[in-house]
């Protein structure tokens, strides 16, 4: 039997509520004594499983997490549930019913979907990823919704389903892989997929170029909390060649609208960091519209504006200061203003945020940011603080 099969019988489940909360330093301890009254196998798979919850809870909350099945590539690549249960809820407003979740890994997607209301066949070649997906379904109270099978996508018949969702496996052997066609399925295959459904998404790395994105798509870019988390190619939306941030929680959904790049313009009073959602879907232009502002350099993502707009795409600070890129001038600033915070930001800029907090060693009761960055092309230090 493997480590899930032992889980699943009525012993792994008792032992495993015995060791949800192990901490990792009571581990041994722990083992040693459970090991005098159950098999050692069991013992180890079920503090195994226990870390690999405690790992899931940032993605799934403490509730599901704890009450889910994970393998440690399970984990690692499965979809945070805020960002699937948003690209769930865009495919119900689009009318879908059932999906073909093709990848389904150990289920992040298809819970999601089917917590939605939409029926989900959820397919993955992995047997072990196959059987936790199964096994979260049934933990969830899904499993009514959910029809987990274990076979290639590449041989799965999709028709019958309104929509198709692919999440190819992105790493291989030697961290994460960049080249679509090294998914597994190459995104060549998930984009042919994807055009004979009704409707599809497909999940890729932020990363991808916009050249590879194809003619017949919708691209968006979703960031959670600030960070990046997925890109998404949309098919049969009624939206082909359109380009969007959504940044989450919200959802704020930023729409491109063709803009060409923003102009250069002098340091203004206020400087806006736009989301990363936005400047991976080449959406800064929007931004900078939006706020009245152009760019400190027409290689950096900075704009610059004389007013505060509040935008939800841009996190907005006023300038204090302006100082070309020098240590030491820096150090006397932050000393006068008795800066003891600093926050450093850096974009077009080689220094590490670390090394610099080491050299000026900030001290007192004030907080302030430094960006380090360049204007027109001068490498420049400006401080500033968040507007509230
Ligand atoms: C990124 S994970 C999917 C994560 C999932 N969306 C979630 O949120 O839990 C990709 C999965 O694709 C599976 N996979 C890769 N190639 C496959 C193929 N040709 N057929 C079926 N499954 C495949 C891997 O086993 C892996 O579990």
């Amino acid at each position: 039997m493997n480590d899930l099969a032992l889980l699943l019988t009525p012993e792994g489940r008792a032992l495993l509520d015995e060791v949800r909360d192990t901490e990792p330093a009571r581990e041994l301890a722990v083992a040693t004594r459970l090991r005098r009254e159950h098999p050692a196998e069991l013992v180890s798979a079920a503090l195994g499983q226990a870390r690999l919850r405690q790992r899931a809870v940032a993605k799934f909350g403490a509730e599901d997490a704890g009450r889910m099945f994970f393998t440690p590539n399970g984990v690692e690549q499965s979809t945070r549930a805020s960002v699937a249960a948003y690209r769930a809820g865009r495919l119900k407003e689009l009318g879908v019913t059932s999906v073909a979740d093709l990848c389904c890994g150990i289920g992040g997607d298809a819970i999601a979907l089917a917590r939605a209301g939409i029926r989900v066949l959820a397919v993955d070649r992995d047997p072990l990823t196959a059987a936790a997906a199964r096994a979260n379904a049934e933990a969830l109270g899904l499993a009514g919704l959910i029809e987990v099978r274990e076979a290639d996508v590449t041989e799965v018949d999709t028709a019958g389903y309104d929509a198709v969702f692919v999440d190819p496996a992105r790493r291989g052997g030697r961290g994460r892989v960049f080249d679509p066609e090294a998914y597994s399925p190459p995104l060549s295959w998930a984009v042919e997929t994807a055009l004979k459904a009704p409707r599809a998404a497909l999940k890729i790395a932020p990363g991808i170029p916009h050249e590879v994105v194809p003619a017949a798509a919708e691209a968006e870019w979703v960031s959670d909390g600030g960070d990046v988390k997925e890109a998404v190619l949309w098919f049969g939306t009624g939206t082909p060649g359109a380009v969007r941030a959504t940044l989450l929680p919200g959802p704020r959904t930023l729409l491109g609208r063709g803009l060409p790049d923003p102009g250069v313009r002098p340091v203004g009073r206020y400087l806006y960091e736009p989301d990363g959602a936005v400047i991976r879907a080449h959406l800064v232009a929007e931004v900078a519209e939006e706020v009245g502002g152009g760019l400190l350099d027409p290689t950096i993502a900075y704009v610059t504006a004389d007013e505060p707009r509040p935008t939800p795409y841009a996190t907005a600070y006023e300038i204090t200061d302006r100082l070309p890129f020098n240590v030491k001038k820096l150090k006397a600033l932050l000393r006068e203003r008795e800066v003891g915070t600093l926050t450093v930001k850096k974009r077009g800029s080689a220094v590490e945020p670390e090394e610099l907090r080491r050299k000026v060693k900030p001290q007192g009761p004030n907080a302030a940011t430094v960006f380090l960055t360049r204007v027109a092309g001068a490498p420049t230090m400006l401080i500033g603080r968040p507007l509230g």
